[in-house]
């Protein structure tokens, strides 16, 4: 697979599977633009990448995606098309945060930065570009269009806003999917599955669904043997962003395996993805022209 000629983006590619999603698309010779928030961060990353690779067509970017501002600058930044985005920010909050925006921290982070990072970035998208949204936690539950930004309720630490918003994600992912179809540029959705990353090892026990808290230190200590290897839970957005296999493959949810996977009954209600649609337009000011 030669990717010489493809410019793909990697939000949160300076660490955790992005980094390693980063890596396996440098070794497929594309090039590949990280992002992360700290400078020092993002240009180390990009010099091991290069290095490890053989490819030095890697460039650092900082901007914190949860902030409007910082995606508005992002967009403005890289030169030429973009081929690839894969939006694989996550973010999981204690308790209920808001941005410099005021927006929820993890709707930001999860849906909010995806939507907005797109449209910023579509103009410079050619017809067969990709979008590659990740998910994560245990998405599918219902979608509140009333508590999407927790407004109502936060049951942060047994990983409900995390949850709601991966699920909202993927309403508005499917929605992108519906609307850019027209323009050539596919959208799908992937799960990473596990690995032992920054956003997980902060997670105490008392984040596990009480059932599990008994059992929560042994899978705490467990958790760098078992999920250390984040080339692992890499390989789905790199699949995406990358095989021809998929090369017109839009609005798809595909597992860690790969495998296209049926989109979960809520995210298939019409009315939650209008008003995880309405709301991404409200607070980003970004609208469809396509
Ligand atoms: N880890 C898992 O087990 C797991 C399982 C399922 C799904 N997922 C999903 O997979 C994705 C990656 O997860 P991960 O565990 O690798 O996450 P992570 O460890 O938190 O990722 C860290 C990366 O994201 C960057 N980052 C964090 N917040 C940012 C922000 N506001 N703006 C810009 N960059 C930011 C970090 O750079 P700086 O710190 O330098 O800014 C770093 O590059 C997430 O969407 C997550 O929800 C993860």
């Amino acid at each position: 697979m030669d990717l010489s000629n493809r410019t793909m983006l990697v939000t949160g590619g300076t660490g955790g599977i992005g980094k390693e999603t980063a890596r396996g698309l440098a070794r497929l010779g594309a090039r590949v633009l990280i992002v992360g928030r700290d400078p020092g961060r993002a240009r180390s990353a990009a010099a091991e990448l290069a290095d490890d690779t053989g490819n030095p067509r890697i460039e650092a970017f900082t901007a914190d995606v949860t902030s409007l501002a910082g995606l508005h600058a992002l967009a403005a930044r890289p030169t030429g098309p973009i081929d690839v985005l894969v939006n694989n920010v996550g973010a999981m909050t204690a308790r209920r945060e808001t941005t410099a925006d005021g927006v929820e921290r993890m709707f930001a982070a999860h849906v909010l930065a995806p939507f907005a990072l797109t449209h910023l970035l579509l103009d410079r998208m050619p017809p067969g570009a990709r979008v590659v949204n990740v998910t994560g936690g245990i998405p599918g539950g219902p979608i509140d269009p009333a508590n999407l930004q927790a407004e109502r309720r936060f049951l942060g630490w047994t990983f409900s806003q995390y949850n709601h918003t991966k699920t909202a994600l993927m309403a508005m992912s499917h929605r992108l999917a519906e609307r850019l179809r027209p323009h050539g540029v596919r959208v799908n959705v992937v799960y990473p599955g596990h690995g032992h990353t920054p956003m997980n090892r902060a997670v105490t026990v008392r984040a596990f669904p009480y059932a599990y808290r008994p059992v929560a230190p042994l899978v705490k200590l467990l958790a760098p043997v078992l999920f250390g290897d984040l080339a692992r839970p890499a390989r789905s957005s790199v699949h995406l962003a990358a095989s021809p296999e998929v090369a017109d493959t839009t609005g798809t949810y595909f597992g860690q395996d790969r495998r296209p996977r049926s989109w979960p009954e809520s995210v298939l209600d019409e009315r939650a993805r209008d008003a995880v649609w309405a709301l991404c337009e409200r607070l980003s000011g970004c609208r469809s022209t396509v």
